[in-house]
């Protein structure tokens, strides 16, 4: 599940540095990149959208859009645009990072449900590829910023397809009763298109279903985009045009640990897709949309690992006589929250040195204030594990800096990225100055 690699000691190493080195040298948790997994991986993403893999079922290329939201940081954003992505923004923060960090503005595209009216603008203003229309009224909102600056708008319309799937509820987004899109079943998604055909500024280049989150296999994938081209179908009937493109939003799963299934590649799901578009077009017989998607996870996912070092260790006794063994981290649910939030499942590895065991059943748990933060339930740990150890937690990339708080006056760590031995910051970490100088009462002060 991760870029990382053991040298001969035994010692873990990512991005040709060893971990044990770089903890050394730059602290502990860290987020640490793997520069030159993170590029393979866009290539991965941009080749499996780009024209010449599209070419060979007579289509047009799509786009791979890098979703922002799993990491963004210039670094992150220079390394994925390189490689061909476009960047999927779903807030003004993310995206004034994409743009600021030289994202070509007609390959970034604006989400969200609730757009803020300075977001609405800075799109426009910037003039990117797309604004993701999510409800009616915001079509009446963006028409009326449009007009003000006498600028077409290209959109698209996020539809709800009913297509349940993904790995919780959290982050399942296309059945009906959520917040996200517009629904194909109850006359919702018909209005926005008709509402965006009667406008004089907006101009429907796509439509778009996101249907979840960390999900398994192309099966889902392939339900959306079926719905999807039904619906397109419906707005030809009614519109006598066919929109030009199809995004079927991000959603790819990664592995955790070695528990979890082999991941679907992008290529395989690229395929999938190829085929059904084909397949619903030639029976429609109508023209093919270009087709993109919105990875994040699979993009930055599996590049990063999170190493902690080992604090206290504590034997608890179990019922039935097994013992179990908290082993405490200097970090926690304030960097990966995913585990208290979903009840995510990752796993964790001894860093600093090689070990055959024997092992002991442990629990990975950090310094916050609350039973419930795990950064790993359950996991056999070297018997002979002690303080000053250091753990590493693989594919921590997507959702973990970005979703990292503050909670109990923790500082967020900061994001390191390695290549060819090499080591500089992506995102420095907090300080306690950064979070004091945010407070009034206590900016400027000197620490005690
Ligand atoms: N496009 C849209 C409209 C999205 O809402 C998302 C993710 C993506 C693309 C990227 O999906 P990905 O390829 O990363 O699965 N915090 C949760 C995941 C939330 C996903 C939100 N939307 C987690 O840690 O599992």
């Amino acid at each position: 599940p991760t870029a990382a690699r053991r040298d001969r000691d035994g010692a873990l190493m990512i991005g040709g540095a060893r971990l044990g080195d770089l903890q050394r040298g730059f602290g502990s948790p860290s987020y640490i990149l793997d520069r030159a997994d993170l590029r393979g991986r866009a290539r991965v993403w941009a080749s499996a959208m780009a024209e010449e893999f599209w070419e060979g079922y007579g289509m047009a290329g799509g786009r791979a859009y890098y979703a922002a939201k799993a990491l963004a940081c210039a670094d992150v954003v220079r390394v994925v645009t390189a490689e061909g992505m476009g960047v999927d923004a779903a807030s003004l923060g993310e995206l004034t990072i994409a743009l600021c960090a030289g994202a070509d503005p007609a390959l970034v595209g604006l989400h969200g449900n609730n757009k803020l009216d300075g977001e609405i603008d800075l799109a426009i203003a910037a003039g990117i590829a797309r604004v993701v229309v999510d409800s009616l009224p915001e079509v009446a909102r963006l028409e009326a910023a449009a007009a003000r600056r006498g600028v077409g708008v290209p959109v698209m319309v996020r539809l709800k397809t009913g297509i349940h799937a993904g790995g919780n509820e959290y982050i399942a987004t296309s059945h009906e009763d959520q917040k996200f899109g517009v629904s194909v079943n109850d006359g919702g998604a018909m209005e926005v298109v008709r509402a965006i055909a009667a406008s004089g500024h907006l101009r429907l280049v796509g439509l778009h279903n996101h249907i979840g989150s960390q999900i398994e296999g192309v099966g889902a994938f392939v339900a959306a985009a079926r719905i999807v081209l039904d619906f397109r179908g419906r707005i030809a009937r009614e519109h006598g045009i066919w929109v030009p493109e199809v995004d079927l939003g991000g959603g790819l799963g990664i592995a955790y640990s070695g528990a979890d299934p082999v991941p679907t590649s992008p290529a395989t799901l690229a395929r999938a897709l190829a085929e059904v578009v084909r397949e619903r077009c030639v029976e429609q017989g109508s023209p093919i949309p270009r087709v993109s998607v919105e990875p994040g996870r699979s993009v930055i996912g599996p590049a990063c690992v999170t190493v902690y070092e080992v604090g206290t260790l504590k034997d608890v006794s179990l019922e039935g006589g097994a013992v179990r063994r908290y082993v405490s981290v200097d970090g926690g649910m304030s960097d990966n929250i995913r585990p208290a939030l979903y009840g995510a499942v990752c796993t964790a590895t001894l860093a600093n040195r090689a070990s055959a065991g024997p092992w002991a059943r442990c629990r990975v748990v950090g310094r916050h204030c609350e039973s419930g933060d795990i950064v790993v339930r359950d996991v056999d740990l070297p018997a002979d594990l002690r303080p000053g150890d250091l753990l590493a937690v693989p594919a921590t990339g997507a959702y973990g800096w970005s979703m990292a708080s503050n909670y109990n006056y923790l500082t967020k760590p900061g994001v390191l990225a390695v290549e060819d031995g090499a080591a500089r910051w992506a995102v420095r970490p907090q300080t306690l100055e950064d979070l004091m100088d945010l407070d009034p009462g206590l900016a400027g002060r000197p620490l005690p």
